[in-house]
């Protein structure tokens, strides 16, 4: 069977580029293989520096998770930072790697170019990255197009290591997102920072607003209209059983009395929504009441992963002459 790992930025709430760039195909890849989840809170200090804030949002990640499905009895879900082997593992694995490495990282250079303050930390963000995955013995990390280089250092990273002291690590594989782009209110990349997500726990009016934020043009339902490239059309794509969605695209296609109006699309993406995260949004009311249900979950979680991690700390530990 296959394992599979991935870390998740505590970034807060989780909209639904989140959901089908990420969120979607970790609880589906639960049920295939092995899974290995855990929430990035070391990886996070080097962006958040508000320990508040990062309690939430890591809480809101681990609550998010639950809520939609995530089972952790088939699921190894923990805190990055209570596994402190990854840390050690980090350090080995630096001694290994070039300066040359990390100074072609691209997520490095975008961060400093956005106005970042380049900290030690933001430079060996990598150097954690491989540690994490090569802890567990992944054989796949599932994500977004931006971390696949860091997936590759990692590949480096284990072979430098190697090929200094024989074989120690396994090589892990990287695994694109099947939806890598889910487009905003304003036609750019969803994202939190941009101001353009729509909330997958949103629910009532406020998901209605939101939707209804979603720009459309003045061309009466009865025009013919290519669906594709269009924003309304891209969501319901996603939202929409397949049969449904080619339903509604030809009749845009085809315009006359039948066409759609923007009006009933709005409509069908909050029908969708709700259809979709009703239920989750209701387990998270449930699980943000029971905070120590969800650490009780991290905490079973994370003796999980020490155990797996403890194993691979403890080979490269040997294979470098530290035992
Ligand atoms: P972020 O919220 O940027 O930390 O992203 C968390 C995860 O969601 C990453 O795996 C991203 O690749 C994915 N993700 C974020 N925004 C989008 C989007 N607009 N479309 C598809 N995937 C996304
Ligand atoms: N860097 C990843 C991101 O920004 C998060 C992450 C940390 C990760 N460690 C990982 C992803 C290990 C996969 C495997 O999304």
């Amino acid at each position: 069977m296959k394992r599979f790992l991935s870390g998740i930025q505590p970034s807060g709430l989780p909209h639904l580029g989140n959901w089908f760039g990420a969120m979607a195909m970790h609880l589906e890849l639960a049920r295939e293989g092995e899974a290995y989840w855990f929430i990035a809170d070391l990886h996070a200090l080097t962006t958040v520096k508000d320990a508040a804030k990062l309690r939430e949002m890591t809480r809101e990640v681990a609550v998010s998770y639950l809520a939609m499905g995530l089972d952790p009895e088939r699921t190894c879900f923990w805190r990055q930072s209570d596994v402190p082997e990854v840390t050690e593992v980090a350090w080995l694995l630096g001694t290994v790697s070039g300066m040359g490495l990390l100074e072609r990282g691209h997520s490095y250079k975008d961060k400093v170019a956005q106005g970042l303050t380049p900290s030690v930390g933001l430079f060996y963000y990598p150097v954690l990255m491989a540690a994490d995955i090569i802890c567990f013995d992944a054989d796949e990390v599932p994500v977004g197009k931006d971390q696949i280089q860091h997936v590759e250092f990692a590949q480096d990273m284990a072979g430098a290591f190697d090929a200094v002291y024989g074989p120690t690590f396994k090589r892990p594989e990287w695994r694109l997102s099947k939806t890598p782009k889910v487009s905003g209110l304003d036609g750019q990349k969803m994202s939190k920072s941009y101001g353009n997500a729509l909330w997958i726990f949103e629910e009532g009016k406020a998901l209605t607003k939101g939707i209804g934020r979603l720009p459309t043009d003045s061309r009466a339902p009865s025009e013919p209209k290519d669906p594709d490239g269009m924003l309304i059309f891209e969501w319901l794509k996603l939202l929409i059983p397949a049969d449904e969605y080619e339903a509604l695209a030809t009749r845009a296609r085809e315009g006359g009395d039948k066409g759609p109006g923007y009006g009933e699309l709005k409509k069908r993406i909050a029908c969708a929504m709700d259809e979709l995260f009703g239920a989750g949004r209701e387990e998270r009311k449930k699980l943000l009441a029971h905070p120590e249900h969800v650490e009780r979950v991290l905490a079973s979680g994370a003796e999980r992963a020490r155990s797996a991690a403890r194993a691979v700390r403890d080979r490269a530990y040997k294979a470098c002459g530290l035992r």
